[in-house]
């Protein structure tokens, strides 16, 4: 199991490009699934589960080529079967992003279901819910999926909860549907946005993306295309809240100011100076220690889930008390617990967390949870006192690239204990 060591140690300070969206990328590779001609990804992260995706479409007799370092051709032509088995979709959840396609473009689908997962129960009703008012005939039978209909017909669908993965597996289907989709209460997350990009290049008609209204009139094929998938807003957010944690000036570049306005608020908030560019953000903390600042995680734009993490470590170091209200998943503190064995002071009343900052921290051995809390912890980690290990960084491997190379560049004592992915 990979570790990483971490001294506590000072300012990080320093310049770090972001990657492409995680979040983007993996419903983009499945988009290919919808055409039987070539779509080129580029920007595309080299993470664990861009490999998993990459796997998943090659078991079903799809050609997938790394064309260049950080550019993936996904070709469907060759395809051979619309399976999605137990042991690649039980490793990411986000595999259901090929339920949609399959259906739409191949009449039917098996999909195991993906389970919950550390965070949540993470059920997929709304995804089903919307191939059957599609005209999907679904049945669920040995923990998988099975969808079928020879032609999707479209129709309005509104969901009671906004879905992010739930929006793009309908966007999908409905670009090859009979008629007009209107997905209702639709989210509007920039990965959404960036996906209904890269099928309108491939020649879907779609509007209202990044609204909470999407209307999708169906054509009878998509084309090849090119697309170059957007900033990673969270590995973003994340290099800049560890500026805040560690008191120094850290600017990423190769992003995007636009894609994380609540998350720039939160750290002017707690004290840093936000300069940006049309692909740059610099926060400088001039030295000073953050302030506790209130989050309350919401669908975009609000402030994100996958940034709660992070904010809570930077509050373990803050100067005051601050309320963090999870309201996306129902057990998204885990990182608290590991938290708590470096010192920190944090009460957790059901989706509340009450967290008193401290100076600094003190080193333990802590264990990673899920994916963006193990950059928390590295974050904490490197306000702590002593060495302290990180144990299961797979996690971190799963969504962030070459994440202690990064942290390395800007001055943080890290390193990884076990086999680089890569
Ligand atoms: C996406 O997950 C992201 N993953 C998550 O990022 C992110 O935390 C989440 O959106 C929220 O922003 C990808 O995009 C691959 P949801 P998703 O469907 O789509 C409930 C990361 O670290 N729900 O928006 O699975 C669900 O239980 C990951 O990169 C239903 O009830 O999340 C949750 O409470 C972690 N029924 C809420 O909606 C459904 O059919 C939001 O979930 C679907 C969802």
């Amino acid at each position: 199991m990979d570790k990483f060591i971490i001294a506590g140690n000072g300012p990080l300070n320093g310049t770090v490009a972001a990657a492409g969206a995680k979040n983007a990328a993996l419903p983009i590779l499945c988009a290919a699934l919808l055409s039987d001609e070539p779509l080129t990804v580029s920007n595309c992260p080299r993470l664990w589960d861009i490999g998993t995706t990459k796997k998943l479409l090659a078991q079903m007799g799809v050609t997938v080529a790394q064309a260049a370092p950080h550019t993936v051709v996904v070709d469907a032509k060759t395809i051979t079967t619309h399976i999605a088995p137990y042991e690649l979709v039980r490793t990411m959840r986000a595999s259901i992003l090929v339920l949609g396609p399959l259906v739409a473009a191949r009449g039917e689908a098996h999909v195991s279901l993906p389970g919950g997962c550390a965070i949540g129960a993470r059920p997929v009703d709304l995804h089903l819910m919307g191939l059957k008012a599609m005209g999907a005939q679904i049945t669920l039978d040995g923990g998988f999926v099975h969808a079928k209909c020879a032609k999707l017909k479209g129709a309005r669908i509104v969901f009671d909860t906004v879905t992010v993965t739930g929006t793009e597996n309908l966007m999908m289907a409905a670009t090859l549907a009979d008629g007009e989709t209107v997905l209702e209460n639709a989210a509007r997350e920039p990965e959404v946005v960036d996906l209904a990009r890269c099928l309108k290049a491939m020649g879907a008609k779609i509007e209202g993306e990044g609204t909470t209204t999407i209307r999708i009139q169906g054509v009878t094929r998509l084309h090849a295309a090119t697309h170059a998938v957007l900033p990673d807003r969270i590995e973003t957010g994340t290099f800049l809240a560890a500026a805040a944690a560690t008191r120094g000036k850290v600017r990423v570049t190769n992003t995007d100011p636009a894609l994380l306005d609540a998350v720039l608020v939160k750290l002017q908030q707690a004290g840093a100076k936000v300069s940006t560019g049309t692909d740059f953000i610099e926060v400088d903390m001039q030295g000073r220690r953050p302030l506790a600042v209130n989050i309350h995680t919401m669908p975009h734009p609000g402030f994100p889930t996958d940034m709660q993490a992070q904010f809570m470590a930077l509050n373990c170091l803050a100067e005051g008390v601050s309320v963090i209200k999870e309201t996306i998943f129902e057990n998204r503190y885990m990182h608290a617990h590991e938290l708590l064995r470096l010192g920190a002071d944090i009460r957790i009343d059901g989706h509340t967390a009450i967290v008193t900052g401290k100076e600094r921290l003190t080193a333990a051995p802590i264990m990673a949870t899920d994916l963006r809390a193990s950059a928390a912890l590295v974050m904490a980690a490197l306000c702590a006192d002593g060495e302290t290990v990180i144990d299961r960084v797979y996690h971190m491997d799963r969504g962030y690239e070459d994440i202690e190379g990064k942290f390395a560049s800007l001055g943080a004592q890290i390193k990884r204990v076990g086999k680089q992915f890569g």
